[in-house]
């Protein structure tokens, strides 16, 4: 993902898109996914994706994110139930909505951002659902809902195709049978349970259950196909980061601004008490390697925003 935001400028593999551009038959002598892969994901290797001056298409489809990208997004299931937040047990359940503010107010963001910063989250899976998001209150709602639920509502109200088919348009090999989504044999006689027909099993569940994974693999493979494909065309044909990024339209400073400022560099603006949280990490979103003293990390004055405490 990081090659396909900076490029890795390999002058050979840009010949290779060339000829495979030109020569079809390669495309039965790889087979399908091998041809796929390379010719849509190539560009975005050799190029990167920032500032090359890109059109706002990509093979003919336009700026825009589809609705297998917010379905691939739904992933709720990696937020654990309850955080370990200087020494004290917050269930997440009193963190969301209304009651946020009152956590903010209690901990300070220091603290918090220590507390999310280190620990990790769960993982994509099915039957790993957290359990406050089944019957989390919304503002504005009388009753419970079920997060769990609303998201395979959601996708088959928008009309998202199911796991086989987009694994099929997608050029991947649709499964036979669950037995063919995931090895774990209990969740296969799951879903034989569940679902008439494996064509019924429903994208986000597929996903969910998909196994086994490739070596550190957070999502699976099927959903890797989405992200890679959506998270390009997102940068490749968003104007503001191809044909208008420039100093013209950011003004310089502004464009010093968005070449300088990472994650990190954005929180330590903001909260320098976090250096010894983050530690030697680039990547603030990667887990932070620090090891601060949680007593030295005192709540900032809150300014701001105590008005909004109950919705
Ligand atoms: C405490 C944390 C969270 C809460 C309370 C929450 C709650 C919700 C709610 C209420 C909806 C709208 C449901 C509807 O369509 O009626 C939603 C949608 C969604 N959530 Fe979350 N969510 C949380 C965290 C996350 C996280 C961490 C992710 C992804 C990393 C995520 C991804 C999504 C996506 C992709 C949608 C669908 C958006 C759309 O319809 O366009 N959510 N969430």
């Amino acid at each position: 993902m990081h090659q396909n935001w900076v490029g890795i400028q390999a002058a050979f593999l840009k010949d290779e898109e060339e000829k495979l551009k030109k020569d079809h038959s390669l495309k039965s002598k790889l087979g399908v996914l091998v041809h796929q892969a390379v010719l849509h994901l190539v560009p975005f290797f050799v190029h990167g994706t920032q500032g090359v001056g890109h059109k706002t298409e990509l093979y003919g489809t336009p700026y825009s994110l589809s609705e297998d990208i917010v379905s691939s997004y739904r992933m709720h299931p990696l937020i654990p139930d309850v955080f370990d937040i200087d020494g004290q047990k917050v269930n997440a359940s009193d963190m969301t909505n209304w009651k946020a503010r009152g956590i903010i107010n209690r901990f300070g963001i220091s603290k918090l951002a220590h507390a999310w910063g280190h620990q990790p989250p769960t993982t994509l899976t099915l039957h790993n659902y957290p359990d406050f998001l089944t019957k989390i209150i919304m503002p504005g709602e009388d009753g419970p809902r079920s997060m769990a639920v609303i998201d395979i509502l959601r996708d088959r109200e928008r009309g998202m195709v199911r796991y086989n088919q987009a694994r099929r348009q997608y050029g991947l090999q649709a499964a036979g049978g669950s037995e063919d989504i995931t090895d774990n044999a209990d969740l296969v006689e799951e879903l034989r349970s569940v679902y008439k027909s494996v064509e019924d099993v429903d994208f986000l569940v597929g996903c969910l259950a998909e196994s086994p994974r490739p070596s550190g693999y957070v999502i699976s493979n099927t959903a890797f196909y989405v992200f890679i494909i959506n998270a390009s065309r997102r940068i490749l044909c968003d104007r503001f980061y191809q044909e208008s990024y420039n100093a013209e339209t950011y003004t310089a400073e502004g464009l010093a601004h968005v070449e300088n400022t990472s994650f990190k560099s954005m929180l330590l603006r903001h909260h320098p008490e976090l250096k010894n949280s983050i530690g030697d990490v680039t990547n603030a979103f990667m887990a932070w390697t620090g090891t601060a003293d949680y007593s030295k990390l005192q709540p900032k004055t809150s300014s701001g925003g105590e008005g909004h405490a109950e919705l």
